[in-house]
């Protein structure tokens, strides 16, 4: 039997780079594509490479991810995030691909008590949420077999995250600052790619979300990344009003895994758990 292909935008980000590890693993042929390779907003270019390379599945990774930058480039924010998830959900969708379209917490507000679950309303506070959400609504509006994968504060072994900012600073000595009132989970891209490819063998379509379980305050989580990486380092708590960030970021962002639960899939392990794994495996 010939294996299924899988195209993954935005190939060369955090997550695009485990997603394609993960899948290369599993007798997948996989096509990760750069930016350059494969740019999301230039409509002709996603329709040739699509029904060139005619994927069984296409993992849609790419976003314009500047939370704050998006605040002054609303209009490449949704060129990209926006316009360009029309152009991979309609070519996929021309091709008869599932599709994995790679969300986030922040379409939530924050004001609820309690966790977000699928079913609940989103409403954004920033320009980057918005350009997701619309994303999200594109892709149900394009795209009939589709899976939408919502996460949160990703971290990797690829690119800048929160985890290595944090051992960084650490090396430089440095009095740390993290802010104390925004909740949320830490989430293992690895772990995003393992339940990806446990939903692309499905056709349990729908929206899901995806982080490690259990939640913390970003002062939390520093804390919680010097404790097991063995480092001494003075870390105070503050606010979002002593912190001041350009775009809002939501209070409570933690989200219940309430499609998995549903559809019977396993559940996320702890996020302790996998920052432990991380820190171990950590080249
Ligand atoms: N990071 C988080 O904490 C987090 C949380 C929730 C959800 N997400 C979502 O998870 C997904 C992956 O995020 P990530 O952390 O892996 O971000 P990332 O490291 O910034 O990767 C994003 C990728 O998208 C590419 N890209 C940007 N514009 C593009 C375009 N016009 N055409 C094609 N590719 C383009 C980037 O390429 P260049 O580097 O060349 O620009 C980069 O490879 C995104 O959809 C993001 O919204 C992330």
């Amino acid at each position: 039997m010939s294996k299924e292909k899988v195209l993954i935008t935005g190939g060369t980000g955090q997550l695009g780079i485990d997603i394609s590890e993960v899948l290369k693993g599993q007798q997948y042929d996989v096509y990760a594509f750069s930016r350059e390779e494969l740019d999301i907003s230039n409509n002709s270019q996603v329709i040739e490479k699509l029904n060139k390379i005619k994927p069984d599945i296409v993992i849609h990774s790419a976003a314009y991810t500047k939370v704050d930058l998006a605040e002054e480039n609303q209009d490449d924010a949704y060129l990209i995030n926006a316009i360009g998830t029309r152009n991979v959900a309609v070519a996929a969708d021309k091709i008869k691909a599932k599709l994995v379209y790679i969300s986030t917490d922040y379409v939530f507000d924050g004001e609820k008590q309690g966790k977000y679950n699928e079913f609940d309303i989103p409403n954004p506070k920033n320009v980057y949420g918005r350009t997701k959400l619309a994303g999200e609504n594109i892709v149900r509006d394009f795209h009939s077999e589709y899976f939408i994968v919502r996460t949160s504060w990703l971290y990797g072994e690829n690119g800048s995250n929160f985890v290595k900012t944090m051992l960084l600073l650490a090396e430089k000595g440095v009095q740390i600052k993290v802010v104390n009132d925004q909740l949320g989970s830490p989430t293992y891209t690895i772990d995003v790619a393992d339940k990806i490819s446990e939903l692309i063998k499905t056709q349990l379509y729908g929206i899901y979300h995806v982080t490690n379980s259990g939640s913390c305050t970003w002062y939390e989580f520093a804390n919680k990344i010097f404790e097991y990486a063995q480092k001494k380092v003075n870390v105070e708590p503050v606010s979002s009003m002593e912190y001041t960030q350009i775009a809002k970021r939501p209070q409570n962002s933690v989200l219940d895994h309430m499609g998995l639960r549903l559809n019977n899939f396993p559940t996320m392990r702890n996020w302790e758990n996998a920052l432990i794994e991380f820190l171990l495996t950590k080249r």
